[in-house]
C-alpha cells in the first residue's frame, strides 16, 4: 500500500489528476491490536463517500473473530457482499521480461504474446454466500442470522457445511458483464474475443443453472465465441493452452481457486491485480493475501498492487469520462510494462534480490518521467 501511496502522490504531483484519499485502519493484525476490524462508520465511509476502494490484504495468522470467520472478513467480505461488487475481474497477462519460478528455477516457460485473459469471478454468492452475509450483516452492525440447516440425512455426527446457492439473478448480472467485456475487448483490440464459461454443471445444480443462463446470453451475444468448460478439466486447460483464453467466467469458489492458479502464469501472485466492481462502487486490490512470513521487511513484490492502481485509474476514467484520467491509466499501464521489458529491478519471486521500495520507486519514477512529457508545460 505505501507503494501504491507513492505512485499516486507522483500522478497527483505531475498530472492534472488529483485524490481526496482516506486511509482505513483495517485487517486481522489491526483486530487484535485494537479489538475491532475496522474503525466503526468505515463501511458507511466506503459506501457513502468513495468513488474507488482500494484494499490490501487483511489476513494474520490467529486473527479470528469469537464465531470463527476470519478477522478482518468484514472490510473485504462485507464491501463485496454489502456494496453488490458481482464482479471479481482478475486480467492475467503476461509481460515480456517476467521469469517462471518452476521447481525453485527462474526461467520463461510460458510465451509472453499467448497469455492475455480476464478471468471474471463472481462475487456475491456460491459457496461464499452464508460467509459474504454474516460479513455484510456485521458491515451494517446487523444482529448475526445464521442460515440454519440441522440435518444431513445419511450423515452422522459432527457435520460442517457450506451451502453454495447460485441465483439467475447473481449468474446473469456477472454473465453479461463477461460478454460485455468481451465486446469492449474485441472493439479495443480488433481481435476476436471468445468468453469461456467454467463450472461443474455434469455434477451440480448451482453449475447448471450457471451454464444455462450462460448460453441465453450467449444467444444475444452472436458475435462472441463461447466455450465451456468443467472445473477440473479447465485447470489443465489453463496451463496447457492459455491461448485459447480471452474473458473466462466462473462461480465464486471456481474462480477464487483458478485465479491463483492462472497468477502462475504471470510471474505469481505478486503480479495478480484485480477489480471488484459493483452498480455503484468499486474496490481494487492485490488477489494476493498478506504474506505474514514477510509482513514488514520490504521484500515482497508491490506491482500487484500497483496493477490494481492502474486497473482503478482505467475504471475511474471510464465510469468519469476523464481524458486525463484515461491517459493516466494508460501511462502507469506503460510504466509498470516496460519496467519488465527494460529489465528494471525486480523481487525475489521473479529472480531479483530487489526491495519493494526499490520496484515502487522505479516505476514512480518512470510514471514521472512520462507524465513530464505529457503534461509539460510551456
Ligand atoms: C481472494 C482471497 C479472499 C477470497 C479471502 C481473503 C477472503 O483469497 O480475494 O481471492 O477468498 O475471496
Ligand atoms: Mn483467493
Amino acid at each position: 500500500m505505501a507503494e501504491a501511496l507513492r505512485v499516486l502522490s507522483v500522478f497527483e504531483e505531475h498530472s492534472p489528476i488529483s485524490f481526496d484519499i482516506t486511509e482505513i485502519p483495517c485487517g486481522g493484525q489491526h483486530y487484535l491490536e485494537t479489538g475491532e476490524e475496522w474503525p466503526a462508520g468505515s463501511f458507511e465511509h466506503c459506501r457513502d463517500n468513495s468513488d474507488a476502494i482500494l484494499l490490501g490484504a487483511i489476513g494474520w495468522p490467529g486473527a479470528r473473530l469469537p464465531n470463527g470467520d476470519m478477522a478482518g472478513g468484514q472490510t473485504i467480505l462485507g464491501l463485496r457482499s454489502g456494496l453488490n461488487l458481482f464482479a471479481n475481474v482478475r486480467p492475467v497477462k503476461l509481460y515480456p521480461g517476467v521469469q517462471h519460478k518452476v521447481h525453485g528455477v527462474h526461467k520463461q516457460v510460458w510465451v509472453p504474446e499467448l497469455v492475455d485473459m480476464v478471468m471474471v469471478r463472481e462475487n456475491t454468492e456460491g459457496l461464499y454466500h452464508a460467509l459474504l452475509r454474516r460479513m455484510e450483516q456485521r458491515a451494517l452492525g446487523q444482529k448475526d442470522e445464521p442460515i440454519v440447516i440441522d440435518e444431513f440425512p445419511g450423515l452422522e455426527g459432527e457435520v460442517a457445511w457450506d451451502p453454495r446457492p447460485i441465483s439467475r439473478i447473481g449468474s446473469e448480472r456477472v454473465i453479461k458483464f463477461a460478454f460485455d467485456l468481451a465486446q469492449h475487448r474485441q472493439r479495443k483490440s480488433d481481435s476476436p474475443q471468445s468468453v469461456t464459461c467454467v463450472d461443474k454443471s455434469n455434477v451440480t445444480r448451482g453449475c447448471q443453472l450457471f451454464r444455462k443462463i450462460f448460453r441465453e446470453i450467449a444467444s444475444e451475444n452472436t458475435e462472441i465465441e463461447t466455450k465451456e468448460a468443467y472445473i477440473d478439466a479447465f485447470t489443465m486447460w489453463l496451463v496447457r493452452n492459455p491461448e485459447d483464453l480471452d474473458v473466462v467466467v466462473l462461480p465464486n469458489m471456481f474462480g477464487d481457486i483458478a485465479t491463483d492458479l492462472a497468477s502462475v502464469l504471470q510471474g505469481g501472485m505478486g503480479m495478480a491485480a484485480s477489480a471488484n466492481l459493483g452498480p455503484k462502487h468499486m474496490l481494487f486490490e492485490p488477489v494476493h493475501g498478506s504474506a505474514p512470513k514477510y509482513a514488514g521487511k520490504n521484500v515482497v513484490n508491490p506491482v500487484a498492487m500497483l496493477q490494481s492502481v492502474q486497473l482503478m485509474f482505467e475504471a475511474l476514467a471510464y465510469r468519469a469520462h476523464d481524458e486525463d484520467l484515461d491517459v493516466c491509466a494508460d501511462i502507469l499501464q506503460m510504466a509498470i510494462q516496460e519496467h519488465f521489458e527494460e529489465n528494471g529491478c525486480v523481487t525475489y519471486d521473479l529472480g531479483g534480490d530487489a526491495s519493494t521500495s526499490d520496484v515502487g520507486e522505479a516505476i514512480a519514477e518512470r510514471c514521472e518521467r512520462m507524465l513530464r512529457e505529457q503534461f509539460a508545460t510551456a
